[in-house]
């Protein structure tokens, strides 16, 4: 039998840089990238359009029997709802946020488990989010948990929001991504956390290549040894 090939998580907080870096490596790799964070953003508008609550009573009922009737989408970069493509629609901030609250909820996760696991089941991709290596893939070949230094992490988020023509300032920018880590590490559910055998990588003070290669490095001794 052949071994199925490697299933590499990336996990780690907003603005990190888990997005570019899993994108890098996927690519070096000849891997599919998965960006688990972009379909809880893709529910979080169809969530938004239906006009659900997400602190109302009824939020649990109604986004089950919202789930049930939305089609998501993937393929590398293009994420797409129903069929439009909502690429670019997820980039919106205020999404982030929905996508963060929805995704304390127990349907939601329960959704976005199966179609995750249904896109690394043959493994080669990178995949990154939030809980890949403690609750997606428990069993993937190779974890990294990427982190940086919080100021760090609100100015790349501040200047890619300001690419987009966001007015919000770095002080805003950098209290809404302290609420965001928090409530994703607070949440009963799947939390994010690094998996105890999850590498960590600080990216602080690192470039994108540099991260790669790290964990290029690290992906061939894994897999070299297993
Ligand atoms: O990675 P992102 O910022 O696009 O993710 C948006 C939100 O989705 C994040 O704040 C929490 C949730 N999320 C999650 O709970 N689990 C994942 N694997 C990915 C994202």
């Amino acid at each position: 039998m052949t071994r199925r090939r490697p299933v590499v998580a990336i996990d780690g907080p907003v603005g990190a840089g888990k997005s570019t870096v899993a994108r890098a490596l996927a690519r070096a790799l000849g891997f599919a990238y998965v960006n688990t964070g972009a379909m809880y953003r893709a529910v979080a508008i169809a969530a938004r359009a239906a006009g659900i609550d997400p602190d109302g009573a009824a939020r649990e009922a109604e986004l089950e029997r919202l789930l049930e009737r939305i089609r998501i989408g993937f393929d590398g970069e293009r994420i797409t709802l129903d069929g439009r493509d909502v690429s670019a629609e997820i980039g919106d901030p205020a999404i982030g946020d929905l996508a963060s609250r929805l995704s304390t909820i127990a349907a939601v996760r329960a959704r976005m488990r199966d179609l995750q696991r249904a896109a690394g089941r043959d493994g080669g991709v990178v995949m990154e989010g939030r809980d890949i290596g403690t609750a997606i893939f428990p069993d993937a070949e190779v974890k990294f948990f990427l982190t940086a230094d919080v100021n760090v992490r609100a100015r790349r988020r501040h200047a890619e929001l300001a690419a987009r023509g966001a007015t919000a300032t770095f002080d805003e920018v950098r209290e809404q991504l302290l609420e965001r880590d928090r409530r994703d590490r607070e949440r009963a559910l799947a939390p994010l956390r690094a998996a105890a055998d999850a590498i960590e990588i600080d990216s602080t003070g690192s470039g994108v290549e540099a991260v790669v290669e790290r964990m290029r490095g690290r992906i061939a001794e894994s897999t070299r040894a297993a």
